[in-house]
């Protein structure tokens, strides 16, 4: 994992079975039950790197030959927050690394007058001093992003339990979130060119909400 040299809360997951994998999942021949299954795998491997670094305590345990202290996380179970709808494609990934994580939901939609987010459903775990996660596969505008960050925020969630996990972002989209939320950790797969005239990342993937769930 490397820290970007433009945006110092960017880290780009560059393991090379992640990469390998988001490969597949550009490639637009790529059927839908293949993408569902890479973009799991790639969540899995995702959320590993970014729980590196995640607080453990100790507990006393027994093993068949003796007592010990052993590590264990320490705090409240993680908390695993998709942005609705693409967001979901990448809960099952890190449900199975974190099985006993809670799962909190954010559903936004673009107002049509003034084209900014707004939220129509919102269920979030007590924060408590847990990390969220907050997932949607494709970091665009990042008007999405930094709207949902806000609504964790004006939930009680703490700045610096959020972790941003995206797939693939665009810069336009990592600058929007960083000048909102300097301080939020932030997680792709790749950095790609640039957004085109429709807001789709490029080279990107497509929509990702279409792929996962076989629309359009
Ligand atoms: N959302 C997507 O699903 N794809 C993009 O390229 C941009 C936003």
């Amino acid at each position: 994992m490397m820290v970007h040299k433009d945006f110092p809360s960017l880290h780009i997951v560059d393991h090379p079975l992640v990469q390998h994998k988001l490969t597949w999942l550009r490639r637009q021949d790529t059927p839908t039950v293949s993408f569902r299954a890479l973009l799991k795998e790639i969540a899995l491997l995702m959320g590993y790197e970014i729980t590196r670094n995640v607080p453990l305590t100790e507990v006393e345990i027994e093993t068949p030959l003796q007592k010990m202290r052993a590590p264990v996380l320490a705090g409240r179970k993680p908390a695993i927050v998709p942005i609705l709808r693409a967001g979901i494609g990448m809960v099952d990934g890190l449900i199975e690394l974190m099985p006993s994580a809670r799962i909190g939901h954010i559903g936004l939609y673009r107002d049509p007058e003034t084209k900014q987010p707004c939220e129509y459903y919102v269920n979030l775990p007590e924060p408590g001093g847990r990390l969220f996660i907050l997932c949607d596969p494709m970091l665009a505008t990042g008007n999405s992003a930094a709207h949902a960050v806000k609504v964790l925020i004006d939930n009680g969630v703490e700045e610096q339990n959020i972790r941003f996990l995206a797939l693939v972002a665009a810069p336009e989209g990592v600058k929007v979130l960083t000048d909102a939320y300097p301080g939020i950790a932030i997680y792709t797969a790749a950095l790609d060119e640039k957004l085109n005239e429709k807001a789709y990342i490029v080279p990107g993937l497509g929509d990702a909400g279409d792929r996962i769930f076989g629309t359009r």
